[in-house]
């Protein structure tokens, strides 16, 4: 289960976001990129889940109509209350509301899109979260929902296992409850027409600190789950400074994309 510290408040979130925003080497960013996926017509009603820190709406700022009517939504109070700040320099008025995506109690058929942008693998009951979605969509709407493959950034992952190895932990990463590979299955019950899209890009690692607050922000992600042990940073620092010293930049694949749902 999701521990409850993992996003009280945006901090351990935006360790993870620092490393995707600083080496990303496709210019285009993701959000801006699913934006380009949305229909634009005026006056559309806009629902968005699990919103995080509101990057998505921050990085499309200057391309949403006026006349659209967004709610972004997260049951984080520390996660709205982010979202709110960084969005009250922009000039559009969005709605917030704490709503858990597995428990939706809007109006049937009220939404033209609903935005899921990595979230639905934190849920315990995703197939009650797409049926509230489905039932809140117009016939009409669209569905879009964001996550990764399974590729994501494995070559990174592979220096993590390879130093862990050394120390006789034996920890990997799970395979993804919602992912690229596995998601088609879980949307087709509930969209009949659901297609896929990748975002190219790969990160170009220089710096060691970034990465290793990106692993630091995994720890109690699930329970008690530990992926970099407290007293194993100091050597996992200089286990990848010579990997950067040698080969001066750390390439990881970035695996993500987007299902597009419609009825
Ligand atoms: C990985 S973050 C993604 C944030 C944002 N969508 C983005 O792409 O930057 C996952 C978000 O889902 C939220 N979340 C987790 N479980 C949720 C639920 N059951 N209902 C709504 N939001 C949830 C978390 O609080 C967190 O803000």
């Amino acid at each position: 289960m999701l521990s409850n510290s993992q996003y009280a408040s945006s901090k351990k979130y935006e360790a993870r976001l620092d490393l995707h925003r600083r080496f990303s080497t496709n210019p285009k960013s993701k959000y801006v990129w699913i934006f380009e996926h949305f229909p634009k017509t005026e006056n559309l009603k806009v629902l968005e889940l699990g919103c995080g820190t509101g990057l998505f709406w921050l990085a499309n700022r200057n391309q949403i109509p006026k006349t659209w009517s967004v709610i972004l939504t997260d049951t984080s109070k520390g996660m709205l209350e982010t979202a709110r700040n960084s969005l009250s320099r922009i000039n559009h008025r969005f709605q917030y509301e704490e709503v858990n995506a597995e428990d939706i109690s809007y109006p049937d058929h009220c939404f033209d899109i609903i935005l899921a942008n990595n979230m639905l693998y934190h849920l315990e009951n995703r197939s009650n979260a797409l049926s509230h979605i489905r039932r809140i969509l117009k016939d009409v709407g669209v569905f879009i929902t964001s996550t990764m493959g399974k590729n994501d950034l494995f070559e990174l992952h592979i220096h993590l296992y390879h130093f862990l190895e050394s120390r006789n932990n034996h920890f990997r990463f799970g395979e993804f409850s919602f992912s690229l590979e596995n998601g088609m299955e879980q949307l087709t019950p509930f969209f009949s027409k659901v297609s896929i899209s990748r975002h190219e890009n790969t990160l170009r690692i220089d710096e060691v600190e970034p990465v290793i607050d990106y692993y630091l922000s995994f720890n109690g992600i699930y329970n008690d789950v530990v992926i970099l042990p407290e007293e194993d940073v100091e050597a996992f620092r200089e286990y990848l400074q010579r990997i950067i010293d040698s080969e001066k930049v750390i390439s990881a694949t970035k695996d993500s994309g987007i299902f597009i749902c419609t009825q």
